[in-house]
């Protein structure tokens, strides 16, 4: 029997010490008792981290839906999969048997082949956070198309950039999306994306806000028609294990984004094993990540762990801030959720809140905290456990990121000793390492350098998408033999690990990753900048904000500060999206600069900081003297 489900201490040790020392032999045996194959592997893992190429479980053959729809359905078929919370509570929440999945799944899938859509192609999908979301992404699962999921709150021009990258031949999407007492015209940014898009052959509209929108002859249709009039069961389609499974982008330091590849098997193994243990799930509970599916944190623990363990998966359309500050734990109360799995920043924003929004809750079906996507300082973990958890149910701090496609460093829920802030240990197969600036592994405890994985774990993403050189230098070469993270860490006397923080830039804006490239290009397209830099700076809410540095052009000296502004942040939302906007924009005649022109962010980061005492040598600089002028005037 393998151990798939860990329940104390020393079973974790002794687990974990299975899986270092016979990785093979450990997924091998996970993988056979635990899921539905068409074809056993020839091989479980081959793996070269200096070309880089990663295969797990090569020669085998499944489909990822048969695993998290088909073989519940004669022991779950009538149990909830998935619980819609609607943005209005005023709306009935929706549940969705198993069966009812399947059935979905398989019309949605036999609309997209109707579509021409066929195995190896790219489906984009841009919806709000309503069951066609997880449905759409699950139907191309099932006919082996890679869905490349947009977040709806990306911009057009954005969202043109990723359906070129990975020339998708259909979107799916929306007439409009609610956030509170909002409603956002998502087609009209479609439409206006697809200006740029000419491989776009299809446009599948959910009908969600009933506003009004135009429909282009010959390229958008409406979905649910189609939906109604189609078959309710598909065959799946046979997917080889290293088969891409989905493209999700995320930002880099530098230039595009970057579309992360991961594949079938290995991610189908570690998603449903992480989430088994990380949860403690167990059949009856009902679990909730407030994540969006637009993020991996929501393909990884909404859709594809849950699901492939047979669980209740609750879906959030909302906002924590609707009807009231409240809402959160409104729905834990109405569905009894056992695990609640939320960001860093939601429960900053909400510890500022009145304390009765929580505690007029009954909140005592929660069983297991979660936190994810940034680091959760001291002051939150201990409102969270108070408040929320009541100081009986643990807190996993959870780190991973898109590309480890799965929970990497986490404590194990009843099982690890929390530590606030602490990530604690690795999870179950996960070899890391901390190294210095020579590129040497840094043994032993009390030590802190950055963070690298030595060992390949199934989950990790094989490529990025038409791009390979991309993907080696930025995660295989700075460390010989070992994928980098990008994060530093500590590992304290106990050998628990504490992220410190991103190492390059990256900068973590309430959980969501920006580049500073992308959002520098943009606000250097305004007519009057000539040049900007941004950087992060400390924010009581959202972790970091941004802070820009902008020098204007001659013609934009004369112009309304204010004015300019709004300009600029108007630029970034068209850009990017209202995520990425800035905090604060200084206006500068100058960026201190090395003498081989690279912009010292270090120095505008402190300044951005409000930390001027330890600014380090500046007489190095080309030009020293603006450093003295951007602390006077600094915001
Ligand atoms: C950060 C989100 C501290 C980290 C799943 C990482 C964290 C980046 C944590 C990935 C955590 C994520 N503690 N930092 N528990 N979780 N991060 O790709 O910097 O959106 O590299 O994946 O978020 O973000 P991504």
């Amino acid at each position: 029997m393998s151990n798939y489900h860990i329940k104390h201490l020393e079973e974790y040790f002794q687990v974990y010490r299975k899986s270092v020392r016979n990785p093979e032999a450990f997924w091998e045996e996970i993988a056979e008792e635990h899921f539905l194959w068409r074809k056993k592997w020839n091989k479980v893992l081959s793996w070269d981290f200096s070309k880089p190429e990663v295969k797990w479980f090569e020669g085998a053959q499944l489909n990822i839906t048969e695993n998290c729809i088909d073989r519940h359905l004669t022991t779950r078929g009538e149990k909830t999969a998935i619980i819609f919370e609607p943005n209005n509570p005023e709306e009935e929440a929706q549940h969705i048997s198993y069966y009812q999945l399947h059935d979905r799944v398989c019309r949605m899938a036999n609309v997209l082949k109707e579509k021409g859509v066929k195995k190896g192609d790219r489906v984009c999908v841009y919806l709000p956070m309503i069951p066609e979301l997880a449905i759409t992404i699950l139907a191309c699962a099932r006919i082996g198309a890679i869905h490349s999921v947009v977040f709806a709150g990306f911009s057009s021009n954005a969202l043109a950039t990723r359906i070129n990258d990975s020339d998708c031949k259909i979107i799916v999407t929306s007439d409009g999306s609610f956030r509170g007492n909002k409603s956002i015209d998502l087609k009209g940014i479609v439409d206006k994306a697809l200006e740029e898009c000419p491989g776009i052959e299809n446009v599948l509209v959910v009908n969600r806000t009933n506003s009004p929108i135009e429909m282009k002859a010959d390229r958008d249709v409406w979905l649910q028609p189609l939906l109604d009039a189609a078959y309710g069961d598909c065959v799946p389609e046979i997917m080889d294990a290293e088969d891409p499974l989905f493209i999700l982008y995320t930002s880099g330091s530098t230039g595009r984004p970057k579309g992360m590849v991961h594949t079938t098997a290995g991610y189908m193994v570690y998603t449903a094993y992480t989430f088994k243990n990380v949860f403690q799930y167990r059949e009856n509970d009902v679990y909730w990540c407030t994540a969006d599916i637009g993020w991996i944190t929501g393909h990884s623990y909404i859709v594809y762990g849950p699901l492939a363990n047979g669980a209740t998966t609750v879906m959030f359309e909302g906002v924590p801030s609707y009807p009231d500050f409240g809402r959160f734990w409104d729905v834990i109360e109405k569905h009894k959720v056992s695990q609640f799995y939320t960001a860093p920043t939601a429960i900053r924003a909400l510890a500022k809140q009145n304390l009765e929004y929580v505690e007029n809750r009954d909140l005592s079906s929660l069983k297991v905290l979660g936190s994810v996507g940034e680091p959760i300082n001291e002051e939150a973990w201990h409102w969270y456990n108070n408040n929320v958890g009541k100081k009986k149910s643990p807190i996993v701090d959870t780190w991973w990121q898109t590309e480890t496609g799965g929970i990497m460093i986490t404590p194990i829920p009843y099982v690890t000793p929390t530590t606030p802030t602490y990530a604690t240990l690795p999870f179950i197969g996960i070899q890391p390492a901390l190294m210095n600036e020579e590129g040497n592994e840094i043994k032993g405890n009390q030590v802190e350098g950055r963070l690298c994985i030595k060992f390949p774990w199934p989950s990790i993403a094989r490529t990025i998408w038409g791009d390979h050189d991309r993907y080696r230098d930025t995660y295989f070469t700075a460390y010989k033999n070992n994928y980098f993270t990008g994060d530093g860490a500590l590992r304290d006397a106990v050998g628990y690990y504490r992220i410190t923080g991103r190492v390059d830039d990256v900068i973590i804006v309430s959980g969501h990753n920006l580049g500073t490239a992308p959002i520098e290009d943009a606000i250097n397209e305004h007519p009057a900048v000539a040049e900007s830099a941004i950087v992060g700076f400390p924010h009581d809410v959202k972790g970091n904000a941004l802070y820009g540095y902008v020098i204007l052009k001659e013609t934009g000296e004369t112009r309304d500060r204010d004015n300019l502004r709004n300009e600029i942040n108007q630029q970034i939302t068209e850009h990017i999206g209202p995520i990425a906007k800035l905090d604060k924009i200084q206006f500068v005649s100058g960026l201190p600069k090395t003498r081989s022109g690279k912009i010292m962010r270090r120095i505008l980061r402190k300044i951005a900081s409000k930390d001027v005492s330890n600014l380090g040598d500046t007489s190095t600089l080309l030009n020293p003297e603006v450093v003295d002028e951007i602390i006077k005037d600094a915001l």
